[in-house]
């Protein structure tokens, strides 16, 4: 992959009213979203629960927008068929919850998606760098994994640098505490990928704060 040229947004659903999944997500799609961010929470690997894949499979029948998962979630590779057939076509598990991560990236290959794999403000790129040959996609948090509105962890985006400099053309996401004040500093380092929760949520509107992030980078 090479870098894309615009940075690439991946609202998160996580802060929005649960009622209301549908409706925010729709508006996602329309307001130019280039993923819908699917936060799942088991209640062990982080201590909330959030949703399963049968609201994957709903969300997906609003629009054209992909879908990823981010499996915040013990045994990931449990889940990772639920998914797949509720249409995400890019799954990413922890490398915390993983045995064996280089089975499970060929095993997400084989299903034909997208392999992601996450690391923890705690974890290093080292984890990552055994796993490039079978990797799509690499998430750095830059917040403990858990909760919307948090503030961006700094020193996780010298991780963003340094696998930017060990992986040149792999997409890397950043995940939590981006706004339009922040997106800036992690798109200098490196990240291709964008998630967005409850900055989106203040926007004045989903579509003005995904424009507002883009013209941050600029
Ligand atoms: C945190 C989740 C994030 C979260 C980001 O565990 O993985 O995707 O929704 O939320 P903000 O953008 O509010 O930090
Ligand atoms: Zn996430």
């Amino acid at each position: 992959m090479t870098r894309p040229t615009e940075p690439q947004i991946c609202p998160s659903i996580l802060s929005c009213d649960p009622a209301h999944f549908a409706g925010s997500t729709a508006e996602m799609m329309e307001g130019g979203a280039d993923w819908i961010h699917l936060d799942v929470m088991d209640g062990q690997f982080v201590p909330p629960i959030t949703f399963g894949a049968d609201l994957a499979g709903s969300l997906g029948k609003l629009g054209d927008t992909p879908l990823e998962a981010h499996l915040m979630t013990q045994t990931p590779e449990a889940h990772f068929d639920g998914f797949i057939e509720a249409g995400c076509t890019r799954v990413i598990f922890h490398t915390e919850a993983a045995i064996h991560a280089h089975r499970l990236c060929q095993s997400l290959r084989a299903s034909g998606v997208e392999s992601g794999a996450a690391i923890n403000p705690a974890t290093s790129i080292e984890a990552l760098l055994p796993l490039l040959d079978v990797l799509d996609f690499a998430l750095v948090m830059t917040v403990n994994p858990g909760w919307g509105g948090q503030k961006l962890i700094g020193s996780c985006l010298d991780k963003v640098a340094a696998l930017r400099e060990a992986a040149p053309d792999l997409p890397i996401q950043v995940d939590g505490g981006i706004d339009n004040t922040t997106i800036r500093s992690a798109w200098d380092a490196g990240a291709t990928h964008f998630v967005a929760g409850s900055y989106l949520m203040r926007a004045p509107s989903i579509a003005e704060g995904i424009a507002a992030l883009k013209t941050a980078c600029a």
